[in-house]
C-alpha cells in the first residue's frame, strides 16, 4: 500500500499546517542558547527543500531516523530569517516500500504509459520460437515489471531519472523499427529482444527507492551487463529453454557487447550485424539524451553557445540550448514535461497476462 504524498515543498507557506512525506537530506543535533538540544533538518521532495526543526525530546528522537529516511511529517510552517521553516510536531518513519520514489526523484519527462505500450507491443510481436517465450517469460514476473517501470537508466550520465530505463528501451524499439525498414535483412526479433533486455540488469545494478539514485553493492561489483546475462540464464532455466542454444547465445551476445568496447565494460566486441547495429543505436540514444540534459542546463535565448568542458567526451559541445517554448526533438515542451513530472506512474499499466 503506497502512502499519500501530501504537501509538497513548493506549496508550503508560513502559517500553514503541513502534513506530508519528505526525505531527510541532512540532520544534526544542536544545542539552543538555553542549553536544550534541538534537531535541525533539511527535508526534500522533488519540488525543493525546506529547513525543519524538532524542539521537543530532540535527543531521543535523533536516534529514530537517519539521513535518507522518508518521514510522514506533521508540522507548522513558520517564517525564520525571511525563509519558510517547518516546526515538526509529530512524525513517523515510512517504510521505503510504502513510498513512491517518484515523489523524491526526477521523473522521465516522457509519457511512460506510451513507452510501456511500445515495449509491450514489441514483445507481443515477437515470433521467434525461443526469444518470444523467453522475453515474455521475463516480463511476466511482477517484481521485474515493477522495477522496469521505475528504474533509472543510469546514476548520472543518461536517462538518470525514474522511468529512464523504460524511456530508453522504448526509444530503442522505435529506432530499431526505423533501421529495419531500411535494412530489412536484419533479424528484427533478435534486435527487439536486445532492446527489451540489454539494460535489464540495471534493475539490480541501481537503487532508486530513496534519493539519490545510486549503485547497489552487486551493481558496483558485477555491473548491469553481467547481471542481465545472469537474469536471462535464470529465466532460461525457469522456462525450460536451453541457455546455450544458438538463439539465446545471439541475444546474450547483444547484451554482452552493447557497450561496444572492452574499456566501456563489454567483455566482447559486437560481432554480429545485429549486435553492431544495436550498439550504435544504444550509443546514439544515450548520447543524445545526455546532450538534451546538457542543453537543458544551459542558458536559453543566446543562440548556439559552448557547453562547459565535458571530460568524458574530451571536448566542448557547441549547442542550441533548449528554447523552453519550442517543441524540440528531445521531448515534449516544458509545460507538458512539467505535467508529466507531476503524474505518478500508475501500477495498473503493468497488468499483463501472468499465466
Ligand atoms: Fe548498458
Ligand atoms: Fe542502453
Amino acid at each position: 500500500m503506497t502512502m499519500e504524498k501530501g504537501a509538497s515543498v513548493t506549496d508550503i507557506k508560513p502559517g500553514q499546517k503541513v502534513k506530508g512525506l519528505f526525505c531527510v537530506a541532512s540532520k544534526s543535533l544542536r544545542t539552543a542558547k538555553n542549553g536544550s538540544p534541538f534537531l535541525t533538518l533539511t527535508l526534500i521532495d522533488k519540488t525543493g527543500n525546506i529547513e525543519a526543526r524538532i524542539w521537543d525530546n530532540a535527543a531521543a528522537l535523533n536516534t529514530e531516523f537517519e539521513k535518507g529516511d522518508i518521514l510522514l511529517v506533521e508540522a507548522e510552517a513558520t517564517e525564520f530569517s525571511g525563509r519558510c521553516q517547518l516546526k515538526i510536531n509529530r512524525f513517523e518513519k515510512a517504510r521505503h516500500d510504502e513510498v513512491d520514489p517518484v515523489h523524491f526523484l526526477p521523473v522521465s519527462p516522457f509519457d511512460l504509459e506510451k513507452a510501456w505500450r511500445t515495449c509491450k507491443k514489441a514483445m507481443d510481436e515477437l515470433r521467434d520460437g525461443t526469444l518470444a517465450p523467453l522475453v515474455k517469460g521475463i516480463f511476466r514476473n511482477r517484481d521485474t515489471r515493477d522495477a522496469f517501470l521505475k528504474a533509472p537508466a543510469a546514476k548520472k550520465m543518461h536517462h538518470a531519472y525514474i522511468g529512464g530505463l523504460l524511456e530508453h528501451t522504448a526509444s530503442l524499439v522505435e529506432l530499431t523499427r526505423q533501421v529495419v525498414k531500411k535494412y530489412s535483412h536484419l533479424d528484427i526479433d533478435l534486435l527487439l529482444s536486445g532492446c527489451l533486455l540489454h539494460d535489464l540488469g540495471k534493475i539490480r545494478e541501481l537503487s532508486w527507492s530513496r534519493p539519490p539514485i545510486d549503485y547497489t553493492d552487486q551493481g558496483r561489483l558485477l555491473g548491469h551487463i553481467s547481471l542481465g546475462v545472469q537474469m536471462v540464464d535464470q529465466a532460461c532455466m525457469d522456462l525450460g529453454i536451453r541457455p546455450e542454444s544458438e538463439r539465446v547465445c545471439a541475444l546474450k551476445h547483444i547484451i554482452l557487447s552493447h557497450h561496444g568496447q572492452r574499456e566501456f565494460g563489454s567483455p566482447v566486441l559486437p560481432m554480429t550485424e545485429e549486435a553492431l547495429v544495436f550498439h550504435m543505436l544504444d550509443d546514439l540514444d544515450a548520447k543524445l539524451n545526455f546532450l538534451a540534459g546538457l542543453k537543458d542546463s544551459m542558458e536559453a535565448g543566446q543562440g548556439h553557445s559552448w557547453s562547459g568542458y565535458q571530460h568524458l567526451f574530451e571536448r566542448y559541445f557547441y549547442l542550441l540550448p533548449r528554447n523552453e517554448r519550442a517543441k524540440g526533438p528531445e521531448g515534449p515542451p516544458s509545460e507538458e514535461r512539467e505535467e508529466a513530472r507531476q503524474q505518478p506512474v500508475q501500477p495498473s499499466l503493468w497488468e499483463m497476462d501472468e499465466s
